[in-house]
């Protein structure tokens, strides 16, 4: 039985769908304070914080746990400069009590859901690589690099099998009722843009990249979810491994301004961006190496940025209505 933390939210909802498809057993532990409980279906769900013992340790006993996925924690940037404290509290803090509670039950598989915020602002624009050197630039990304930290101590000293993904940048829905519900990412942001019949904003365009505008690497929800299958299915399989860091994306490029564009012919709208001043933080282009996960998991993304948009935006519009 594998438990799945944060399993109500947008990316764990997909993860659990997957992984019951692959046939296995699943449990949620989420406090709903951003999942929702409703995309869960027949799923069990411990409602209860990552940081709560008692919660963790009958959970634990109750399902006859044997592997943990790791994907409840805060994840928005802003905030996390705000609130330094409560990020480092909630996905560091968090996370020991976690790692503490599974040695304690003997659990010795675990997923970590970490971010390419790891990586902070590469001073190059090659392709980064595991071994990039790791920098981050905000807490979020400190948060989740000293969580890869603690993952491969741990898994090192208690001889477990871990596997930390660091997802690039995800966006698309596998089903409408699993969309993201949050508008903070370019995609969402530019299609509310096109409901309030603004044009969208594009942070800046005198970056050293192919059309001036920022380059980062979309991968497909789907995709990521069936990543953690293909981890479950890494750690099952080999006993002891340590903790195995991949990047999840898919090894394409794509600016701004692509990005508009892809919306524009998915929606049929004029998804034409207005050019604003340049976002602080914003590295010029993030892309992913994709080899080692190809080579560890035999996985590689299959759905393209059109894919992402146009499911997303079926998901959007299900949610907010018609635009048209
Ligand atoms: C994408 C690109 C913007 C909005 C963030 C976090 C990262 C990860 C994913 C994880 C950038 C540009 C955006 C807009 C724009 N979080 N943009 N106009 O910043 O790459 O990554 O989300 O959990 O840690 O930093 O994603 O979607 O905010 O931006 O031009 O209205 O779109 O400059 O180049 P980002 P994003």
């Amino acid at each position: 039985m594998w438990l799945v933390t944060g399993g109500a939210g947008y990316i764990g909802a997909h993860v659990v769908r997957a992984l019951q498809r692959s046939g296995r057993e699943v449990v949620v532990l989420d406090d709903l304070s951003t999942g929702i409980a409703s995309k869960l279906g027949d799923t069990p769900l411990v409602r209860a914080s990552v940081g709560d013992r008692e919660a963790l340790r009958a959970a634990f006993r109750d399902y006859k746990v044997d592997g943990v996925l790791h994907l409840a924690a805060k994840k928005a940037v802003g905030e996390s400069v705000e609130r330094p404290l409560y990020y480092w509290q909630e996905n560091v803090c968090n996370l020991q009590v976690l790692l503490e509670e599974m040695t304690q039950a003997g659990i010795a598989r675990f997923v970590y859901s970490s971010s390419a915020a790891v990586y902070g602002q590469p001073d190059s624009t090659d392709l980064i690589t595991e071994t990039t050197l790791c920098q981050p630039i905000n807490p979020y990304g400190a948060t989740k690099l000293a969580g890869e930290w603690m993952t491969t101590a741990t898994a090192a000293q208690y001889g477990w099998s871990a596997m930390s993904l660091r997802y690039f940048n995800v966006a698309g829905a596998g089903e409408a009722d699993l969309a993201d519900p949050g508008v903070f990412n370019l995609i969402p942001l530019v299609f509310r843009a096109l409901d309030n019949q603004v044009p969208p904003q594009v942070y800046g365009d005198d970056y050293p990249t192919v059309d001036g505008t920022c380059v980062r690497d979309y991968v497909h929800v789907v995709d990521l979810a069936d990543a953690h299958v293909a981890a479950c299915e890494y750690v099952e399989t080999h006993p002891a491994a340590g903790n195995t860091v991949l990047n999840i994306g898919t090894g394409r490029g794509s600016s701004v301004l692509e990005v508009l564009d892809t919306v524009s012919a998915a929606t049929g709208l004029d998804a034409t961006g207005a050019r604003v001043q340049r976002r602080a933080g914003d590295p010029a282009q993030l892309v992913a190496a994709v080899d080692r996960a190809r080579e560890v998991l035999g996985w590689t993304s299959s759905n393209d940025l059109s894919d992402m948009v146009t499911s997303a935006w079926q998901a959007w519009k299900s949610h907010n209505g018609e635009t048209e």
